[in-house]
């Protein structure tokens, strides 16, 4: 991917002082749109950027920051792969203005001595299965949500228990930032896209792609995992949940398969059929 679309790459800021006041600066020309990320940027990445575009704001900034506290697997962590310079060129040809990529001690100056709990959906589903990881999540947004100061902030539907616990702290606190829920993007098997893809064989790639079929095949939350099973995948979970917010509900999931975690979702209609697939 080149950077030619806007002709330079974005503005990178590492430090939290300079980067509030730097975004405190472009709210004057208008919308300030914002993205969190950890990085490793793929196309479901840009066009939560591409939505912030669209929806008229003057600038949209990102931010990349591989956040410990939110690895439960330090392994994991490790892992996770840390590529700025190809995730700048990517957000430049998407027209983002800055990135904000702090350091582990910018962001925890308290080395993580306060820290957001939430302490009911948090200890469900992916947070049964990962303690402390929605702590470290909500942690890190609401440190992120304070220093940008942005109208609207985007986040993936396809971390859909992670949207609404965000939306809903912003709530609790009055965080003026807008949430907004932007729809998974998916690759041709139906994966959804996700950093963690890269670390699957090619071959797996491909099979991965029953993880999304038994989710939409599956007549229920029991059926689909079955079906998960019956695909070669250990389950973490499966549930049908209702998101009284939005008046909407969604079959929620998470496996196992080549020891890589993902997760994904589904929109249900009122009688449990699939509706966005
Ligand atoms: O979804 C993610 O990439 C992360 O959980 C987030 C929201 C950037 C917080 O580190």
């Amino acid at each position: 991917m080149s950077d030619t679309v806007s002709g330079h790459l974005p503005r990178v800021i590492h430090d939290p002082a300079e980067w509030r006041a730097f975004c405190r600066s472009l709210r004057a020309y208008g919308g300030l749109g914002f993205v969190p990320t950890m990085g490793a940027l793929h196309a479901g990445h840009l066009s939560l950027c591409r939505q912030a575009i669209v929806a008229g704001n003057a600038n949209v900034v990102v931010s990349i920051f591989v956040n410990p506290t939110q690895f439960n697997d330090q392994a994991d962590l490790a892992a996770y792969p840390r590529v700025l310079e190809a995730d700048l060129h990517k957000l430049a040809s998407v027209g983002v203005t800055a990135v904000f990529a702090p350091a582990y001690d910018g962001i925890y100056p308290d080395s993580y001595r306060f820290r957001m709990s939430e302490v009911e959906l948090s200890r469900l589903y992916c947070g049964a299965h990962r303690p402390g990881h929605f702590d470290g999540v909500l942690t890190v947004v609401l440190k992120l949500l304070q220093l940008t100061g942005a109208d609207a902030a985007y986040f993936g539907e396809k971390d859909y228990q992670q949207y609404m616990l965000v939306r809903d702290m912003a709530a609790a606190f009055f965080v003026p930032t807008a949430i907004v829920p932007c729809p998974i993007v998916r690759e041709a098997n139906g994966l959804a896209m996700s950093s963690r893809n890269e670390r699957l064989s090619l071959t797996d790639r491909v099979a991965a792609g029953a993880f999304h079929r038994a989710l939409v095949d599956g007549t229920s939350a029991d059926q689909a995992r079955q079906r998960l099973l019956a695909a070669g995948f250990e389950v973490d979970y499966v549930a049908d949940i209702a998101d009284a917010a939005r008046g909407i509900r969604r079959r929620i999931a998470a496996i196992r398969f080549s020891g890589i975690r993902l997760i994904d979702n589904i929109g249900l209609t009122a009688t449990g059929e699939a509706t966005d697939v």
